[in-house]
């Protein structure tokens, strides 16, 4: 048997409510702050990855699904979107039409990882990219946007998390601190460590090792090396966090997995997940834009995963959508009366109503059985001294009441459905 592809899965049927149910709010609350969607191809030129994600990172540097197709291009499967909506951005000279685009997106991403819960190979992200300020505001308003979002989901175990990675200028600083702080533990260092310390330093923070974590216990902070833009800007997105009560702590050691981030970072973790705990993360990206070969433009944006929160929200227990009824199900007494029942069926959808009846010449008994399974509000039976006198029973299944009706009247039958229901 050919079976899916390892930590790769199929959305089935039983899962699309609560999919559909975070897509809705996805869209309501981009809307709401007034975002325009944007769709760009699943696979891109692989330089634009390597080039917008960083050489260095885990992404570029073995996560990848990249091939040659036939023309001899090196192209790769999206494993986010920033580089992908920066570039289209470019493309379509985007910044032309307006000085501040709002973008969000809803998309699969493609990351070979090692799969795990809450983490997979083909997983999907919403997220947002707002391109062409600089204004700490829109720092928050991703924040807020994100928050908003898990928020009336209902999850309760969530904890928004702050840090500032600076301006190059003052990261470089800071990086040259932290070697000079871990040279002479160097030695002592985890192997991924130890490569980190050579190709990323920064990176080191996310160390799952406890001993790697102890060494990095009197590490220099990164707040105390920020220049003073990047300083004031993130003491605006404090107090404004404050302001609208969305609760956040600073995390000096939220470095992040992607290289072109500068200033304001964030993620938001939930503790219901385990060790896959980051919903969401994201933060600014000044310098992206050139480098992909725009013109010098202000972006800032985040990615949250979907398969992680409605991870989260089946273990906290908070979506609890309402059954998917369906109006109207036909039980026919006689499987010979299919053809007439089908041109009331077709008749009932054509007006709105959602219905259905047996295709598989199945008893009384089981269609009935049927009726149930998708909670019918109606049950329709076509058959026997009723059917003789050209009519039909509606029996109303909330309230057990049953009405007698012409048959081969779909109007009459639809006004009263329309009335009833
Ligand atoms: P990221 O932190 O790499 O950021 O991914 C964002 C979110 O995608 C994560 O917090 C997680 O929920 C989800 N995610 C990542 N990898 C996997 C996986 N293998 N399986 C399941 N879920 C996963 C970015 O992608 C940036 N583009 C975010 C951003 C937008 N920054 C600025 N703008």
């Amino acid at each position: 048997m050919i079976k899916a592809i390892t930590g790769i899965k199929d959305i089935l049927p039983s899962e699309i409510p609560s999919w559909s149910h975070l897509e809705e709010a996805i869209h309501s609350v981009f809307k709401n702050y007034n975002y325009k969607e944007i769709r760009t191809p699943v696979f891109e030129e692989t330089t634009l990855f390597s080039r917008g994600i960083g050489e260095e990172t885990d992404i570029v540097g073995k996560e990848m699904y990249t091939f040659t197709d036939r023309s001899g291009t090196s192209v790769t499967l999206k494993p986010e979107m920033t580089a992908a909506v920066v570039r289209a951005y470019v493309e379509h000279s985007l910044g032309k039409q307006q000085p501040l685009n709002k973008l969000y997106y809803i998309s699969p991403m493609f990351r070979q990882e090692r799969p795990q819960a809450g983490r997979l190979r083909q997983f999907h992200q919403f997220g947002g990219e707002a391109i062409g300020s600089s204004s700490p505001l829109l720092d928050v308003e991703m924040i807020d946007i994100a928050y908003n979002i898990l928020n009336n989901l209902g999850l309760k175990d969530i904890l928004v998390k702050i840090n500032s990675l600076g301006i190059p200028g003052s990261r470089e600083r800071y990086k040259e601190e932290l070697r000079n702080y871990l040279a002479e533990k160097k030695e002592m260092l985890s192997e991924d460590s130890r490569r980190r310390f050579d190709k990323n330093i920064l990176r080191i923070f996310d160390s799952k090792i406890d001993n790697d974590q102890n060494l990095l216990k009197d590490a220099p902070l990164i707040l105390d090396y920020l220049d003073d833009e990047s300083k004031s800007d993130f003491d605006m997105v404090q107090s404004m966090l404050e302001r609208l009560n969305i609760p956040f702590e600073i995390d000096q050691r939220l470095v992040r997995g992607l290289d072109y981030y500068t200033k304001t970072t964030f993620e938001i973790i939930s503790g219901s997940v385990g060790s896959q705990n980051a919903l969401c993360g994201g933060g600014r990206y000044d310098l992206l834009i050139e480098q992909l070969g725009g013109e010098p433009t202000p972006g800032v944006g985040f990615a949250a995963g979907i398969e992680r929160i409605l991870l989260a929200c089946e273990n906290e227990n908070v979506l609890n959508l309402p059954e998917d009824k369906i109006d109207v199900y036909f039980v026919l007494l006689d499987n010979e009366l299919k053809i007439e029942a089908f041109e009331l069926v077709h008749n009932l959808r054509s007006a709105g109503f959602k219905v259905d009846l047996d295709y598989m010449d199945r008893s009384v008994k089981a269609q009935m059985r049927e009726a149930n399974k998708y909670s019918s509000r109606f049950v329709i039976f076509i058959g026997g001294e009723e059917y003789a006198s050209g009519k039909m029973n509606v029996k109303n299944m909330q309230d057990g009441n049953q009405f007698i009706m012409p048959l081969g009247n779909s109007e009459e039958l639809i006004k009263w459905l329309v009335e009833v229901k």
